[in-house]
């Protein structure tokens, strides 16, 4: 093996190297789109679609189980409060404005991931009424001790009756 090769190969090692090393610092590169199929496109989020703000929230669907859409940014859920109703199946789904996040339910096991680009989803079910805190689990940047939502979960018969459209929001406080 002569110098050039050599050197052709560690400069390739190097860079190898340096890819996982991105994703451990949560850099945003866009390996992510690659790897999972960019289904949404996180810089008009806003702007048109399933996650524009007002269809953020809890909708009732017409089996009797809620869907809820969610936005992930620095350093922010979006909304800051969920509410759901016990003992139905609760279909989560999540995306992210900006970098790599994850919502956590304290008190349980529940935990998803949020990646720019894609849409992450998960089904939840509470047996009981209860409160719980919605932390940010992924360091995501200088905000993010700060970034959590929270989860309200009353009983069934307090679920507001939601028409085509309306979205159920936690009391104000
Ligand atoms: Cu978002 Cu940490």
């Amino acid at each position: 093996m002569n110098w050039r090769k050599l050197r052709t190969f560690l400069l390739t090692l190097l860079v190898l190297s340096l890819i996982p090393a991105t994703r451990y610092y949560q850099i945003d590169v866009p390996l992510v789109g690659f790897l999972r199929g960019s289904q949404i496109d996180p810089l008009t989020l806003h702007l048109a679609g399933e996650f524009v703000e007002s269809n953020l929230g809890t909708e009732q669907d017409a089996d009797g189980s809620v869907t809820v859409r969610m936005i992930a940014e620095q350093y922010l859920f979006i909304p800051h409060c969920v509410l759901v109703p016990a003992g139905v199946p609760v279909h989560l789904r999540i995306t992210s404005a900006d970098a790599v996040h994850s919502l956590a339910i304290n008190e349980t096991n529940y935990k998803v991931e949020v990646l720019p680009g894609s849409i992450a989803e998960a089904q939840l079910q509470f047996p009981q009424p209860g409160e719980y805190a919605m932390p940010c689990r992924e360091f995501c940047g200088a905000g993010h001790y700060a970034m959590r939502s929270r989860l309200q979960v009353v009983a069934r018969d307090q679920f507001p009756v939601l028409r085509a459209g309306e979205r159920g929001t936690c009391a104000p406080q």
